[in-house]
């Protein structure tokens, strides 16, 4: 399930300053999709807008055959049911337990009575690896479980939509590689749409079906990670590989001539081939775990990585039919 998100020609602005312009792209119902970008590019907006918290100045966002920016404030409120948000530092009350905190979005938007809320709360933990936890504070956890509490109360409602402002940030090392399973096993068992900005690119590489780059005010691109991954366009590739030479500088911009040299001192112009590209391979997508059931989805996923990651198998361009032997694969 999951509903799909269709964003056309959106453009956001605060007074003067335009934060990005134009944006058109299709999150795919039930995928899972990361949009990239550096910091100041408008991720965090981005999301607000898809919520209908902030207002684009123009284009359209249709979910569910609703274009919510066309929506007054109160069926606003209906839909803004389907999203569940993480919000990059959990956004959870610091005087209220974990417990209480979790079962907040139910205790404010629906009627269920005191022990519906309590086994809602209890398997939403237990899905996020909290159980034990409902009487600590926020104060009293580490970040990574503060993450997973924030999770677990963006379940609750059984949204459609999940949108993750940042889940890795401020995480060592070990709780993301955690974090990133949770993701993928999470949406294998809900099958919600989610959305999740982040500047990390090993995570980006490894969870996604599809990734988007936003950068200088536009939205680079936005495909299947694949596409994203075997790039050639400059912007994308600086940002997947976390270089220092390219378009994206310290702040922000680069002029023009600067940028040209060190693509070339890097050899990779537009003119040059794909060579840094293929000692880059595309890395394996993460899989549900063992224990985690897989919707058909995962299994037409699981094909197509094993394909992609068979090094006999590399997909070969087509070719005229010539007189030439082509058969040498
Ligand atoms: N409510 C707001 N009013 C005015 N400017 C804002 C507001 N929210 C964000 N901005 C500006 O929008 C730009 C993008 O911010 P943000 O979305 O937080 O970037 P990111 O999440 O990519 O780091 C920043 O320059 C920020 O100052
Ligand atoms: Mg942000």
């Amino acid at each position: 399930m999951g509903v799909e998100i269709c964003v056309e020609g959106l453009t956001k602005s605060f007074g003067h300053q335009v934060i990005w312009q134009d944006v058109s792209l299709t999150l795919p119902a039930g995928e899972v999709s990361v949009m990239l970008g550096p910091s100041g590019t408008g991720k965090s907006v981005f999301l607000k807008t898809l919520v209908g918290l902030l207002k684009p100045e123009r284009g359209s966002i249709t979910i569910a055959g609703q274009d919510i920016t066309k929506l007054r404030e109160r069926d606003l409120y209906e839909v803004r049911k389907l999203f569940g948000v993480l919000f990059q530092d959990g956004a959870l009350f610091g005087s209220m337990s974990l417990y209480d905190n979790i079962a907040f979005p139910l205790r404010e938007h629906t009627r269920h009575p005191e022990n519906e809320v309590r086994r809602i709360v209890l398997e939403k933990m237990d899905m996020v690896g909290l159980i034990g936890a409902e009487d600590k504070l926020p104060g009293e956890i580490s970040g990574g479980m503060r993450k997973r509490a924030g999770l677990a109360r963006a379940l609750v409602l059984d949204p459609e939509i999940i949108l993750f402002d940042e889940p890795d940030s401020g995480l060592d090392p070990v709780r993301v590689a955690y974090l990133n399973q949770l993701i993928v096993d999470l949406n294998a068992q809900i099958d919600a749409t989610f959305l999740i900005v982040t500047h990390d690119i090993a995570s980006a590489r490894l969870v996604p079906d599809n990734i988007g780059l936003l950068f200088r005010r536009e939205l680079v691109m936005f495909g299947p990670r694949q596409e994203l991954l075997t790039s050639d366009e400059p912007v994308v590739r600086q940002f997947l590989h976390g270089r220092m030479q390219g378009p994206i500088g310290m702040a922000e911009e680069k002029d023009a001539a600067q940028v040209e040299q060190e693509l070339a001192e890097l050899g990779t112009g537009a003119s040059t081939g794909d060579g840094e590209a293929s000692a880059a391979p595309m890395t394996p997508r993460l899989l549900p775990g063992p224990g985690v059931t897989r919707p058909p989805r995962w299994q037409a996923i699981a094909e197509r990585e094993a394909e992609l990651h068979q090094p006999q198998k590399k997909p070969e361009p087509e070719r005229e039919p010539e007189q030439k032997e082509v058969t040498d694969a």
